[in-house]
């Protein structure tokens, strides 16, 4: 983990162009779904960030080779070691777990270290085993590690305990070379889960309801290579939306899907923010008067808990008292506590809920950024607030964005990366 901070300078409206980068959340499935077929996989828009990194880190750890030049990754998983994923390797990355399926797929064993990550509150892992011993898998223990191993895999139709994103991804990467069919319902239909799916059947896979909470897969005795571009960050567009609006500015925001982010829009308007929809393109423009809201998370097509708190960064400026109800992380309220720095009086009702009254004048302050998309949230305050921010703990950021500064900084923001 590095130790840079950010320096931003606020109030700098921000003009012109930026393109979004590949998905995170897309990427970081489809490259662990690459050890399902020992034949060569090419993904293009992959995102140079310190996530994939680490799961880079992980493939080669298992003796799977991979090429990265910071957009087009090549894995050839010919062979796939059968160890056991200690917990250095996966503690910097909650998203580990993503190797259950495919291992289990691949080696009809897996044992893994409990995955790490962002402090977001408690995220257990019943989801996935539950969805995994559906599919034939059998738990050998699961104190220190997650060893799972199985004889045959088998479809099956079952409900998911509840609708996890990675733990549906999980089930979708087991049921595709299982024996027969499988019925998952409560799917997660994330953009990222979608694209995983679309992925998964490039490779031969035979999926359908790609997109609703009702997942029919056909197992298939082998998945093939395939060359596979990433889909588009919607958090990263949804966040680049916001620090156009949130410092009145003007910015076409580039290669976007805008189906990814309906509600976002919806509660855009309701706030009362300008902008106009291309097909693959929103120009944000400066916006008169801004009206607090109700915002809720919930799982897609809801709005996602990853805008929740670049959202309320923008409801800080709207007039009258939001009210901010956050229903998947017990911890994704914290960084309002870093927002009090800068001036903001919210009002914590509990680990969930919180209201925020404004318009509030921030004020530049020493922050830190809690997790990825608090970071993000902190850093959106930044840029409407008079005077210097220092952010630390700028790592989270650079876990889950591609140079978010740097894209910044070329529309006008003023933000110094220092040691
Ligand atoms: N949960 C519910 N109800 C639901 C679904 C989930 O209460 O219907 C609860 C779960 O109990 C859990 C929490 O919500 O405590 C998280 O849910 P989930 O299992 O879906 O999270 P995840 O799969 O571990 C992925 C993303 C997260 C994102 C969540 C929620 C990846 C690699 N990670 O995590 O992304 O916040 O889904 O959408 O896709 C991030 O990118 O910064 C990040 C943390």
């Amino acid at each position: 983990m590095h130790s840079h901070r950010f320096l931003v300078t606020g109030g700098q409206k921000l003009e012109g162009q930026v393109r979004v980068s590949g998905s995170k959340n897309a990427a970081l499935p489809i490259i662990a779904a690459s050890l399902l077929t020992d034949e060569t996989v090419t993904l293009t828009n992959v995102p140079d960030i310190a996530d994939i990194a680490t799961i880079e880190h992980i493939l080669h750890f298992l003796g799977v080779k991979t090429e990265f030049d910071g957009k087009k990754m090549v894995i050839n998983a010919q062979a796939v070691a059968n160890l056991e994923i200690e917990h250095e390797l996966v503690s910097k990355l909650r998203a580990s777990i993503l190797f259950l399926g495919p291992l289990l797929a691949r080696n009809k064993e897996v044992r893994l270290a409990f995955p790490g990550g962002c402090v977001i509150g408690k995220r257990p892992i019943d989801a996935h085993l539950f969805a995994l011993k559906e599919l034939g898998a059998e738990v050998v223990e699961d104190h220190d590690i997650i060893h799972l191993r199985t004889d045959k895999l088998i479809g099956s139709k079952f409900t998911m305990s509840e609708a996890s994103v990675t733990a549906t991804e999980n089930a979708i990467m087991t049921a595709v070379l299982a024996e027969g069919e499988s019925v998952i319902r409560l799917a997660a239909s994330e953009p990222h889960v979608q694209d995983l799916c679309n992925f998964l059947n490039s490779m031969g896979a035979k999926i359908d309801g790609i997109g609703t909470h009702k997942l029919k897969i056909k197992g298939v005795k082998k998945l093939h290579g395939t060359e596979y571009r990433i889909t588009s960050d919607y958090l990263e567009a949804g966040t680049l939306v916001i620090a156009t609006a949130i410092t009145g500015g003007t910015v076409d925001i580039l290669d976007i899907n805008p189906n990814h982010l309906d509600i976002f829009w919806q509660k855009l308007r309701e706030v009362g923010v300008i902008f106009e929809l291309g097909e693959d393109m929103v120009r944000v423009l400066p916006s008169k008067h801004l009206k607090a809201i109700r915002l809720q998370t919930a799982v897609f097509p809801s709005f996602p808990t990853d805008l929740q708190a670049p959202f309320t960064a923008l409801l800080t400026q709207a007039e009258g008292t939001s009210f901010i109800f956050e229903t998947l992380f017990d911890g994704r309220l914290n960084y309002l506590y870093e927002l009090e720095k800068m001036g903001l009086k919210p009002k914590i009702l509990n680990p969930y809920q919180a209201e925020v009254t404004g318009p509030t004048e921030l004020m530049g302050a020493n922050i830190a950024s809690c997790d990825i998309r608090a970071g993000a949230g902190v850093l959106l305050a930044a840029l409407a607030a008079e005077g210097q921010t220092e952010i630390s703990n700028i790592y989270y950021i650079d876990r889950g964005y591609e140079e978010l500064d740097k894209k910044l900084n070329s529309i006008g923001a003023k933000i110094e990366r220092v040691k």
